[in-house]
């Protein structure tokens, strides 16, 4: 029998597909495959682990999805980009790979990037992770671009060293252009281990120079800034970010092992290095959100997908060989200084019935939304017949999502409960999308929002107190596998 691969030996995650037999690849796929909580409506890998999206974007008439991927295991190895794209987010192709590690300046892994779309290409910006043989790491800003029929030609790197002042933690590049000038942010770790964004600029997209690091109002900046998105509308710019190292928690914010936050503010002033907006706040309040990236489509929506997941912690379906799935995609808006996030109206075309919540609401499908009027206080628990469960709930004042009595638990370090202040003390409407393992909740018109892996055996009952509104089935999205 094929047995997995002890990833506990780090050098086995270093392993790529022409390192193992076909049978490898199939055992371990079928493992996945067969696994309960394998969500049925969000994109997770065929095998192997998912992080971030990387060079989200509408391009010729279709959503173009890429993620980090390592096909061998639930463990963060030689990374990959997996390419997926859908005009309705209900049917998918499968393009497969678009980028693997086979050269000199990516050789240990094509990082987290982003896409820029101008003339007939996509440009895809990335970071080469580059080790050598005694140890020493360099992140490499590269460049390469994908055509109308999905060919990839890498281009090479456009920085091959870090910025002044920056350690060899020098990443995840995001592109934009403003009057003619080409700029990009690339995350990073200064030489004091403060994190930081570098910003670069320059007349072409491959012919960018190190300008110096951005300033901003953000108080507590951990040991490393990972995954940066920025986008301007109706004259104000967006930043976000993924902060590493222990930010100033309390009980409302930055309890995860690390978070993500944004802030609102004048554009980015590329003269003075500076982007002035209001204080960083926290994009999601639940324990499984991560590196998210936003991108415009042909309507003009402004899209948000992120990584479902978060890392050093262990998930209870590693032992399956698959980790993580992206997020559904979200609609942003801008209200005053806040981002308001609405699951995108597509996703109303997965519902395949509609259902009175009862109090005691007995499950048909472990893929379900729920869409109900909240009163002050109110509660709903998700469980099994044992009792086991996840609790989300509110007092009035601040909302919580209690993970602590579920079939497995796991992260527990990081605690096993998530509050947030509640915006809208009075009834409202608030949507819950449940996916066997993953629960994704919208208060507050889309200012609170908690994204969290679950897992409970066999999940068949709702309870509720204090709610009124509908269960809509939900129906699995499609994938076809391009063939040739
Ligand atoms: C964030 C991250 C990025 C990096 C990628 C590697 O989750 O650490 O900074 O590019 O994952 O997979």
């Amino acid at each position: 029998m094929i047995q997995p691969i002890d990833f506990s030996n780090r050098q086995n995650r270093f392993l790529s597909m022409t390192d193992v037999s076909d049978g490898y690849l199939n055992m371990i796929e079928n493992k996945t495959k067969q696994d309960p909580y394998y969500p049925t409506y969000h994109v997770a890998p065929r095998h192997g682990l998912l992080n971030d999206p990387n060079g989200l974007s509408y391009y010729k008439g279709r959503h173009h999805i890429f993620y980090q991927w390592f096909p061998l295991g639930p463990v963060h190895g030689l990374k990959h980009w997996y390419h997926v794209s859908t005009k309705d987010f209900i049917h998918f192709e499968d393009h497969g790979v678009a980028l693997y590690p086979d050269q000199n300046y990516d050789s240990h892994g094509c990082f987290s990037g982003s896409s820029f779309i101008e003339g007939e290409d996509l440009h895809l910006f990335y970071t080469g992770n580059q080790v050598s043989k005694d140890g020493q790491v360099n992140q490499n800003q590269v460049y390469a671009s994908m055509d109308e029929n999905l060919n990839v030609t890498k281009h090479g790197a456009i920085t091959e060293a870090p910025a002044p002042q920056f350690t060899h933690n020098f990443r995840d590049p995001v592109v934009f252009k403003r009057d003619e000038v080409y700029y990009m942010l690339v995350g990073g770790e200064t030489v004091h281990q403060q994190g930081a964004l570098a910003l670069y600029s320059g007349p072409s997209i491959h012919e960018m120079t190190y300008q110096g690091i951005v300033n901003t109002t953000m108080k507590n900046p951990g040991y490393m800034w990972e995954c940066p998105n920025y986008f301007e509308e109706e004259d104000q710019g967006v930043l976000i970010f993924s902060p590493q190292g222990d930010l100033i928690k309390d009980k409302y914010n930055f309890n995860n092992v690390f978070s993500v936050v944004y802030a609102v503010g004048q554009p980015l002033d590329v003269d003075q290095l500076s982007f002035g907006g209001s204080e960083f706040i926290e994009l999601d309040k639940g324990f499984d959100f991560y590196a998210p990236q936003t991108y415009q489509d042909e309507q003009g929506r402004r899209i948000l997908i992120g990584w479902l997941g978060n890392s050093k912690s262990d998930y209870p379906t590693d032992s399956n060989m698959w980790a993580h799935m992206l997020t559904i995609p979200r609609e942003i808006t801008i209200s005053g200084n806040r981002l308001l996030q609405h699951p995108i109206k597509e996703l109303e075309s997965l519902r395949t019935g509609r259902e009175t919540l009862k109090k005691n609401h007995v499950l048909s499908s472990r893929a379900f939304e729920i869409e109900v009027s909240v009163d002050e206080r109110f509660e709903m628990t998700f469980k099994n017949k044992d009792g086991e469960s996840i609790t989300f709930s509110s007092n009035g004042g601040e909302y919580c999502l209690d993970r602590s009595n579920m079939t497995h638990l796991f992260a527990e370090r990081y605690g096993v409960k998530r509050y947030a202040l509640r915006q809208n003390k009075e009834s409202h409407r608030i949507r819950i999308f449940v996916d066997s393992s993953s629960i994704e909740i919208f208060c507050d018109n889309g200012q609170t929002i908690f994204t969290s892996r679950m897992f409970i055996a066999d999940l068949s009952v709702v309870h509720s107190e204090s709610v009124t509104g509908d269960l809509f089935c939900l129906g699995s999205i499609t994938t076809h596998v391009e063939t040739g």
